[in-house]
């Protein structure tokens, strides 16, 4: 088994636990209820409303369009961009909890199929003649190398624009997407330090979880869940105040003209 089937089946067995310990206690489905960043939408990292208000203009999504939300987790994002634009979404995840949910959420909005949800690496991303992409919190599961742009810019069929967030360890982390993106050759529109937003949404995520934690209904599951948020959130917290973790927001052109 090579490094990176090793390291992708460890990610698909955490998001796996962490999608039925979420989506299937209801401290779980109320956490991510009360971290959305616009009411209703549920998010799994740490997207904010300003992400989701930079996403729309940077992608220009119109109503005959279709996008791809990379690691699309339980498709709130897709949802919300949906909803905002009128424009397809194509969700991929590795985790098969999260697309069933997100599958099921999109039918119970009466948005299915303009959105729909497949299971799939974004290493491999489906050719539905998709016009731009987003990736919310999840390139930085991947080895992020010039490989997983060439392969959005062949699915974006060398045209469009990727829209995405991702974390960066170590006191001086670059844009992880910006240096891969400079390897092929491509340009960055945009690549903004979004650190604070970060400190802001762990805090919050991790008052939430302890909230829910003392208050009922305590399931075993819930229990769990807010165990494991509490944790992950104090290092993030940690790392993200000590300077050591930084979290990027940045717009990819593939081909086309210049701006
Ligand atoms: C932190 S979550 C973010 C989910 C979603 N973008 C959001 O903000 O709600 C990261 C997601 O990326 C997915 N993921 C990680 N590596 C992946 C890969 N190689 N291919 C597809 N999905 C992947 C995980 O299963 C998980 O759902």
């Amino acid at each position: 088994m090579r490094p990176t089937q090793l390291t992708g089946n460890a990610v698909r067995l955490y998001f796996e636990l962490s999608y039925r310990l979420l989506m299937d206690s209801p401290e779980g489905r109320r956490f991510l209820r009360l971290v959305g960043p616009t009411p209703g939408s549920q998010v799994h990292g740490y997207t904010t409303a300003s992400d989701l208000d930079a996403l729309i203009p940077h992608l220009g999504p119109g109503i005959k369009d279709r996008l791809l939300d990379l690691g699309s987790g339980a498709g709130g994002i897709a949802l919300e961009v949906n909803r905002r634009t009128g424009a397809q979404v194509t969700g991929i995840d590795l985790s098969a909890r999260a697309v069933v949910v997100a599958t099921a959420r999109a039918e119970a909005s009466g948005l299915h199929p303009g959105v729909a949800f497949v299971r799939g690496s974004i290493r491999r991303p489906p050719l539905v003649g998709a016009t731009g992409a987003f990736a919310l919190d999840s390139l930085m599961f991947v080895p992020l190398d010039a490989d997983v742009l060439r392969g959005i810019d062949a699915a974006l069929d060398g045209q469009g624009r990727l829209f995405a967030t991702a974390l960066a360890v170590g006191s001086s982390a670059s844009d992880p997407i910006r240096v891969a993106a400079d390897e092929l050759g491509l340009t960055t529109i945009v690549s903004e330090d979004v650190t604070d937003d970060l400190r802001r949404t762990s805090r919050h995520r991790r008052r939430v979880a302890a909230y829910l934690a003392r208050r009922g209904p305590r399931t075993i599951r819930g229990q769990v869940a807010m165990t494991v948020i509490t944790a992950e959130e104090l290092v993030v917290g940690s790392l993200a105040h000590a300077g050591r973790l930084r979290r990027w927001r940045t717009v990819v052109r593939f081909g086309g003209p210049t701006d």
